[in-house]
């Protein structure tokens, strides 16, 4: 491992130090208006070194219960094993955050917008909270990306990312990214040294390749998920439309205030798993796949892939039925999109 000889981190890719991703690190963290960046292998790498290195044994997590899939099992399974409990507020009752509080809470987690419903949580109060217990704010933006909301404006003291979705842009591409404060990303880099889910060089390059394109690129997105979630509402097929754009959307006003952009995901609820079987089977441009954020319109059901516990039809505790499909809005014509998607509806109401 060579030294850079000015004292500093070593120079290694396996420390995020490697000057391609030091680079991409540095040009992600001024787009989060952060201190300091660290890039590493995948989104969970980021989530799972970040909460290591901010806990110990004995301490206490208050966390979002609208979480990505991974991240919940993370925070309820894995963390518990190693001596850190985690108490889980729900979506609609942010007053729970003060009530789940503990001497030994040590961080507080949440997700904006959340997957798959678009949740999206006030961090503000959030924070106010964390600030009054001298504690950290940790947010997962994922679905945002820094154009359309930079969780420092809003009191987010660390703001974690998988960089396979919008930063990177174009779906050839697992990465995660860690911004806040200098001391807390060099104790998540020190996790990073020792556990190694580095981002490699090459990867960072590709990472530096989507980020130059990423404001047109998720204003781009933001258009078109905002046309497409209008032009559903009125198909008789979907049940119900998922996106903080629509005013019947439960966080309309909180996103309005929050947001720059409602961003390129649309979710909706088609009758049942049939339904949503037949529609992604139908389409020819959309691709059936469990990422979003890249250059191509993507559809996944959460019951193959974020909420892969569901089994049965109709709603589950979480809100999350199985005619679910979620919708990642690419830079295809709009119009090519809905005609895709007409396909997809003539062949749910085939089934009769
Ligand atoms: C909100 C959110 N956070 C984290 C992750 C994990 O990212 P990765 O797949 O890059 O590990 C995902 C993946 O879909 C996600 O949607």
């Amino acid at each position: 491992m060579p030294a850079d000889g000015d004292g500093g981190a070593p120079r290694y890719s396996r420390c995020g130090t490697n000057p391609t991703q030091e680079a991409v690190a540095t040009k992600i963290a001024s787009l989060e208006g952060m201190d300091a960046g660290l890039v590493l292998g995948s989104g969970m790498a980021a989530v799972a070194m970040t909460l290591l290195s901010l806990t110990r044994s004995g301490d206490h997590i208050v966390a979002s219960g609208a979480l990505y899939g991974a991240t919940r099992r993370f925070l309820s399974h894995e963390l518990p094993r190693r001596g850190v409990e985690v108490t889980f507020v729900e979506v609609d009752q942010p007053r729970q955050w003060r009530s789940c509080l503990r001497p030994s809470t040590r961080l507080l987690y949440l997700e904006l917008p959340a997957n798959p419903l678009l949740r999206v949580p006030d961090p503000r109060p959030v924070a106010s909270l964390a600030r009054e217990m001298g504690i950290l704010l940790v947010a997962d933006t994922t679905f945002a990306s820094p154009v359309n909301f930079r969780g420092r404006e809003h009191g987010v003291d660390v703001v974690v990312q998988s960089g396979s979705k919008y930063l990177g842009g174009h779906s050839d591409l697992v990465a995660g990214v860690v911004c806040g404060p200098e001391e807390v990303v060099e104790e998540v880099r020190g996790m990073l040294e020792l556990y190694g889910p580095a981002l490699d060089p090459h990867g960072a390059w590709l990472l530096d390749r989507g980020v130059r394109t990423l404001v047109p690129r998720v204003q781009w997105q933001n258009e078109g998920a905002l046309s497409l979630a209008r032009w559903l509402r009125e198909r008789p097929e979907v049940e119900r439309v998922y996106y903080p754009g629509l005013p019947d959307h439960p966080d309309h006003e909180t996103a309005t205030r929050l947001l720059d952009g409602y961003g390129g995901v649309v979710s909706i609820q088609l009758q049942d798993s049939k339904a949503a079987e037949a529609f992604c089977s139908a389409l020819r441009l959309a691709s059936v796949a469990p990422s979003l954020g890249g250059v191509e319109t993507l559809v996944s059901q959460p019951r193959h892939a974020s909420h892969r516990g569901l089994s049965s039809d109709g709603p589950t505790d979480h809100g999350i039925s199985t005619g679910i499909v979620r919708i990642s809005v690419g830079l295809e014509e709009l119009e090519d999109v809905k005609r895709d998607f007409q396909r997809g509806l003539a062949a749910v109401r085939q089934l009769g």
